[in-house]
């Protein structure tokens, strides 16, 4: 696997890859890798001829600071990861190289970005789709793969490359969790040994067939702090804290 940070010099590679005809998957992380992340470069692999994958701690993204600062960093583990998963390409771009501007530029959809994980987190889809576009630019990728734990993420990330005309294909990959049905997250690490044990019940109660209302009052009692709990396009979608850790997840219902 090449490691790689300047985008020049990514760029200039992708260009080549396409000029000889390669196909290129694009697997866009903030690190912190887990099970499925690496599930997804398992689909960018096995439906490409070359894999690049993404690590960058995007700020724009992060309406909370402490978030930002708490956000977990694992480097070597995820070397190792993505080198394990047949990955060719890594990028592991600076910040001031990714935002030249600063940042006087963003892309904003003025919709379906406020609802969701939108009415807490103002700004924070601008930020998303702001990198997911400049990344989309810089690799011309064939697909790019994007999990279904991040539903609206994914949804604003396809429509945004319909209407910009982006030649890249999205794709939808599903949802992963742990075996006790906690939805995978990098922010998973954040949680202490007690909260990990109780953060499955999140998951549990949003799949249980109960209102919303009688949801939201089982999880308070259980010490989650509800963001939000909302049925939508035949889902549950919800949003809680516990401990220091936000944590999202959705269910067919
Ligand atoms: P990150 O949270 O690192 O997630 C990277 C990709 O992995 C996203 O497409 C996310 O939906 C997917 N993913 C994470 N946990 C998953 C799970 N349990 N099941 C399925 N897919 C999962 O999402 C981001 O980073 C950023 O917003 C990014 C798109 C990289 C832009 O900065």
């Amino acid at each position: 696997m090449k490691i790689i940070k300047s985008i020049e010099e990514w760029r200039y590679i992708f260009k080549k890859h396409k000029t000889n005809g390669k196909t290129v998957g694009l697997v866009p992380t903030m690190g912190a890798l887990h099970g499925a992340h690496i599930s997804l470069v398992g689909h960018s692999v096995k439906d490409n001829d070359l894999t690049a994958v993404s690590i960058f701690v995007n700020p724009t993204q992060f309406n909370n600071p402490d978030d930002l600062t708490n956000y977990p960093e694992t480097w070597e583990s995820d070397v190792a990861k993505l080198e394990a998963a047949g990955v060719d390409y890594l990028l592991y771009p600076a910040y001031e190289d990714m935002y030249r501007d600063n940042y006087r530029y963003k892309l904003i959809e003025t919709e379906y970005s406020g609802d969701l994980c939108g009415t807490a987190r103002p700004g924070h889809f601008d930020g998303v789709l702001t990198v997911v576009m400049k990344l989309l630019n810089m690799t011309k990728a064939t697909k790019a793969y994007f999990g279904e734990k991040d539903w609206q993420q994914f949804q604003l990330i396809k429509d945004m490359a319909e209407t910009f005309f982006i030649d890249t294909e999205i794709i939808p990959c599903p949802l992963i969790r742990e075996k006790s049905g906690l939805a995978m997250s990098s922010r998973n690490k954040m949680l202490t040994t007690e909260e990990l044990e109780r953060a499955p019940l999140f998951n549990k109660t949003i799949s249980s067939g109960k209102t919303i209302a009688e949801m939201k009052e089982e999880l308070t009692s259980l010490g989650f702090k509800v963001d939000y709990l909302k049925k939508k396009e035949g889902r549950i979608f919800g949003a809680v804290f516990l401990g220091k850790a936000r944590l999202i997840d959705n269910v067919k219902i």
